[in-house]
């Protein structure tokens, strides 16, 4: 949520910067901002708010000469504090002007520190919490004992801040650095060739570097061209840990789609294979990282999932089989819920906590509070090194690579193999199948990317059916078993995308209330359960299609392949893989994912950047 580059090196910083903003725009696109050291005492700055588009043609119209540097950082928001008008876009500057600060996340006690401010006769411009920074800044800069050192200054204000921030930092009277500061909020380093960059993800910077370096908790980096120094808050040298990213520019561009969102739906088989590989060696299913005992694992009696959006629903598909594969209980829950009410949790509670981002605040709060308690924890992360598997005690990592739309994709079918695979270790460790069962299990899931793929071949027909659809007033969607998070997902990715009123109903509830919703042409997407695998559910769902057909709803058919018992109940049919029960999501959910992105562009929407959303949330 915001998106923050900073550059210094032998490049011109406007060109690095609106180009990493370009990659970051998924984290808020409300409005964007630059600033550029233009010279010694000269800082140039615009902003605008709206898409990067609206910053851009500014640029153009002021000249992009006018930003000749090689310093400089920017900024793209979703806006917490004020709204998304030029006057509160980043960066801030101080009262002087010669200090600009870009922020990620929320200065909590933000109005303490802007009546102190006031109090001292320093006019504020904008709304947001970000600006009080720029004036404690610039203050610290100007006199006292920090006076003239940037990162002393910036380490002594970060001392006075609560919540969660990445900030970063420039003075016109310190051309050649950039410094920046991070609490709980991401913040990465790309290390070059004669220049260094800091950035909230590394597709900011991938074009130039693949070597990163991931700042920890409360620590201030100063960057120049030469490379970086990390400090914590008391300006003691810190650790850190570099790593190269193992994807390229390619991966984060749109290779030829109209959008993100179309590039990674067909990426799925991909990111499915290069999640399961590398996980099951000689006959056993192994994690990434395990900070943990197997004996630990063994003694595991219970298993939350929290998550949050569609990771929620990866940890719903995954419910079913590791209940079934492992006989414990599986609670599945949002993780903005599970740590306000209290859950019973112990040593032998492990928290399954699954972000795509792994900066999740929601997620992250969820995973202190179990510690807390002394649960353990094992994450599902597609970010290496995030916050989130940084305070886990193991770690999965899913290999679905960048993804840039908002709406979860190839990530969220990533996060169900990735779960099951930790369903696969847990029945492993505590012996509830036989090492030729895991085998089975895992050859199944390892046979899925050509399944999907499979799907994704025959999808064309889905995208008339999406812009049939396009005029509609809401769709309903309904599913058993399996197919009940699969119909949730369905409805989040509707309401997201086209916003258009959505809702996945478990199809056993629907005489308990949603009946009364059905009327005269009213589009209803129904899961259909294998007529092989769940043939006593498979036969409650044709009855449940035939009361909703009686009454006058559009029925679109979700079924496997040669299931011709539920063919005179469908209006229309959409035909998905026989593949086994547990594993149906994974094949049901791309339909679904296509219908979405069809609507939303048949409607004219931008399906990579719905409104009001961001895709990684960092506040509560
Ligand atoms: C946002 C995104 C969703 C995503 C959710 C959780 O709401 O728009 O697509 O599923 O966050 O994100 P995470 O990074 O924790 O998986």
């Amino acid at each position: 949520m915001c998106g923050i580059v900073g550059y210094v090196g032998h490049r011109q910083a406007l060109d690095v910067v609106v180009d990493g903003l370009r990659r970051l725009e998924y984290r808020g696109y409300d409005s964007a901002g630059v600033a550029v050291v233009t010279g010694p005492g000269t800082l140039a700055v615009e902003r605008k708010a709206g898409r990067l588009a609206n910053l851009e043609n500014r640029l153009d119209e002021v000249g992009r000469g006018e930003f000749a540097g090689t310093a400089g950082m920017g900024h793209t928001r979703w806006a917490t504090h004020g709204p998304p008008v030029d006057r509160n876009a980043h960066p801030h500057r101080d009262a002087t002007g010669r200090v600009a600060v870009v922020h990620n996340g929320i200065i909590e006690n933000f109005a303490a520190l802007r009546a102190e401010l006031e109090a001292d006769g320093v006019e504020l411009t904008s709304d947001t919490d970000t600006e009080t920074v720029a004036h404690l800044v610039g203050r610290a800069y100007a006199e006292g004992p920090t006076k003239g050192d940037l990162p002393a200054s910036l380490r002594a204000v970060c001392h006075r801040l609560s919540g969660a921030f990445t900030l970063v930092v420039t003075h016109v009277d310190e051309p050649d650095m950039i410094v920046a500061a991070r609490r709980s909020s991401p913040l990465v380093v790309g290390v070059g060739e004669g220049e260094t960059f800091v950035a909230s993800d590394v597709a900011a910077f991938i074009e130039y570097t693949r070597d990163a370096v991931e700042l920890g908790q409360d620590q201030v980096i100063t960057i120049d061209r030469d490379g970086y120094l990390v400090t914590d808050f008391d300006g003691e040298e810190a650790q850190t840990r570099p790593f190269h990213v193992d994807w390229d520019l390619s991966a984060a561009e749109k290779g030829g789609h109209e959008y993100f969102m179309l590039k990674e739906i067909e990426e799925q088989p991909t990111a499915l294979a290069d999640t399961l590989r590398g996980h099951f060696v000689d006959g056993r299913i192994v994690l990434d990282e395990q900070r943990m005992t197997d004996q630990d694992l063994r003694d595991v009696d219970k298993v939350f999932v929290v998550a949050c959006g569609s990771a929620y629903h990866s940890g719903l598909v995954a419910k079913y089989a590791i209940e079934h594969w492992t006989r414990l209980p599986v609670e599945v829950e949002l993780a903005s819920e599970f740590r306000y009410r209290d859950p019973v949790l112990d040593r032998a509670t492990l928290v399954v906590a699954v972000s795509q981002s792994g900066e999740t605040a929601d997620t992250l709060e969820a995973v202190r509070h179990a510690r807390d308690q002394k649960a353990r924890v094992l994450a599902v992360c597609n970010t290496n090194g995030a916050q989130i598997p940084r305070e886990s005690d193991a770690v999965l990592y899913t290999h679905a690579g960048p993804e840039i739309g908002v709406a979860s994709t190839k990530a969220f079918l990533a996060q169900i193999a990735a779960n099951l695979m930790v369903g696969l270790a847990l029945a492993q460790a505590r012996g509830t199948k036989y090492s030729d069962e895991v085998a089975r299990e895992f050859a199944e899931l390892a046979a899925m990317p050509a399944a999907v793929a499979k799907v994704l071949g025959t999808v064309e027909r889905v995208r008339e059916l999406g812009r049939s659809l396009a005029d509609s007033k809401a769709v309903l969607f309904l599913g058993r078993h399996v197919g009940y998070p699969v119909a949730l997902e369905g409805a989040l990715k509707l309401k997201e995308l086209a916003y258009m009123h959505a809702e996945g109903f478990a199809a056993g509830e629907l005489k308990h209330g949603p009946i009364a919703l059905i009327e005269e042409g009213l589009p209803v997407v129904i899961v259909m359960p294998s007529p092989k695998g769940r043939a006593v559910l498979h036969a409650k769902m044709v009855s449940n299609i035939s009361e909703i057909q009686a009454r006058g709803a559009r029925t679109i058919v979700l079924a496997e392949e040669g299931d011709e018992t539920v063919r005179p109940f469908a209006d229309e049919l959409i035909e998905i893989p026989a593949v086994p029960t547990l594993l149906q999501p994974l094949v049901a959910t791309v339909p679904l994912q296509v219908l979405s992105a069809e609507i939303a562009r048949a409607r004219g929407y931008d399906v990579d950047k719905p409104r009001n959303l961001a895709k990684s949330v960092t506040v509560e």
